[in-house]
């Protein structure tokens, strides 16, 4: 072994151990290594040429407050001095507080929380309580989703005396149409449809066993990776009542939309229905710390007061990455950052609509708050999707990543690297009308990459 402090560090020694010794995710590995981000500050981040650039990702969906806010890293740092993290079996103060503060800031009686270190593990607890409370196996999930990248972990832990709640054979997962407006499965034009799509989970929950078998339903109030698709208005009034009628729970992943990314602290919170399990992270600590959370209804926490809780990790509510979610939390309010959400929300759609005058190549323009989709197509006509959807990722010339390439060139982030066909804009939710016309200036430019591979109208 090397002494590890000789280990060389040049850019060119950087670059080599990126493509030689760290997975990148979802991807070919790269033969070249990305661009490293050294810094950053507000919407922007500084490359390692020197170069600033603009965030519109706010990094996957997650930098909601923006970068370097220093009432962070200083809340960090105070809590570093003292404890950082201890076993979850003990009590900390920022666990415990950051509890307290969850119960106001979600909706209805949302109140107990299970708080881990990202969305998928918040998903994984939001799964094993919905088993564990109903006693039932199967969770219906839309299509077009993404909740998360782990296989069901506890499956594999065989042996293991933790083991023993888990459901054999692992979640027996149906899959139901998702209400995607511009491409109904069902072949449907909204509002003549009749939410067909809500009506086919009412037949899918009957048909798969109702309330005997069916445990709950797992759905992003917006999806987010697979294309900003926002509901109809009616669609989650609805969802509830065919929820309630069979007692199937209502889980909300708002791990991209939570804490004021469509302009309501919660997406649910613009339908005023409360799920019985709303799961966190991303924006819980603006990525400062890793950290997610797994809030349940008081009936579903009081249930676990005398059965047991069959979940847990090590660093389950972690003080260190509580203590980053206190303060963040805190500055959406003391910030005014879910108004400000909601108003340049509707200033980037807007903006984002002109910019489907311009360019041939956007089928669609969809958004709440600021959490807005440009859906590229081959052709407008015929709707045809300009990248293939489903099945394994094809290597060679995508047109999506190519405006993604251009984006980089010109020294703009957005979500242009999740799969499907839509480029999503979500700059961190201080941006200014100022680089909101910055931003959309970049991406006018870009788009004209995508326009060469769609068809002339
Ligand atoms: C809606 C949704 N759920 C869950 C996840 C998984 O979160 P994480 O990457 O923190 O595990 C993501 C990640 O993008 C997401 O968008």
């Amino acid at each position: 072994m090397e002494d590890l402090k000789k280990i060389p560090a040049a850019k060119e020694d950087l670059d080599s151990y990126e493509t030689e010794n760290i997975f990148h995710s979802w991807s070919f590995q790269p033969a070249q290594s990305p661009m490293r981000a050294v810094s950053a500050k507000g919407v922007r981040f500084t490359t390692e040429d020197g170069r600033e650039r603009l965030d519109f990702s706010s990094c996957f969906v997650s930098h909601n407050i923006g970068h370097g806010d220093q009432r962070v890293v200083e809340a960090i740092c105070e809590q570093a001095k003292t404890l950082c993290s201890f076993a979850p079996s003990l009590s900390n103060k920022p666990r415990a507080l950051l509890g307290k503060l969850l119960e106001e800031v979600t909706p209805g009686d949302l109140s107990r929380a299970f708080i881990s270190l990202g969305g998928t593990e918040a998903n994984e607890a939001a799964v094993k309580i919905c088993h564990q409370y109903t006693g039932r196996r199967k969770i219906l999930t839309r299509y077009r989703a993404y909740h998360g990248g782990t296989t069901a972990p506890m499956t594999l832990s065989v042996g293991d005396s933790r083991n023993w709640a888990q459901v054999p054979g692992g979640t027996e997962w149906v899959p139901v149409p998702l209400p995607y407006c511009y491409r109904c499965m069902l072949g449907q034009t909204y509002p003549d449809c009749g939410l067909q799509c809500a009506e086919y989970i009412n037949q899918a929950i009957e048909l798969e066993g109702g309330g005997d078998k069916v445990a709950g339903i797992i759905f992003e109030p917006v999806t987010g990776a697979n294309g900003i698709v926002v509901p109809p208005p009616e669609y989650f009034p609805r969802l509830k009542e065919i929820c309630d009628k069979w007692g199937v729970l209502m889980i909300a992943d708002e791990v991209m939309t939570g804490f004021g990314r469509t302009g309501k602290w919660f997406a649910m919170d613009h339908w005023g229905i409360v799920p019985d399990i709303m799961t966190m992270a991303k924006g819980l600590t603006s990525g400062y710390l890793p950290l997610g959370a797994t809030v349940v209804r008081k009936p579903i926490g009081d249930y676990f007061k005398d059965h047991f809780f069959s979940h847990g990790a090590t660093y389950a509510g972690h003080a260190l990455c509580c203590a980053a979610a206190l303060r963040t939390v805190r500055i959406y309010q003391e910030d005014n950052l879910v108004e400000n959400s909601e108003k340049m929300g509707k200033y980037l759609l807007e903006k984002a609509m002109e910019l489907k005058e311009k360019h041939r190549s956007i089928g669609d323009v969809r958004g709440l708050g600021l959490f807005v989709g440009l859906e590229l197509v081959k052709s407008r006509k015929t709707k045809e999707p300009m990248v293939p959807v489903g099945g394994k990722v094809q290597p060679g010339t995508n047109p999506k990543l190519e405006v993604a390439k251009k984006l980089g060139q010109l020294g703009m982030m957005a979500m242009a690297a999740n799969p499907g066909n839509v480029i999503a804009m979500a700059p961190p939710l201080i941006v200014t009308r100022d680089e909101i016309d910055e931003g959309i200036a970049i991406m006018d430019q870009a788009l004209e990459v995508a326009d060469g591979f769609a068809d002339a109208e």
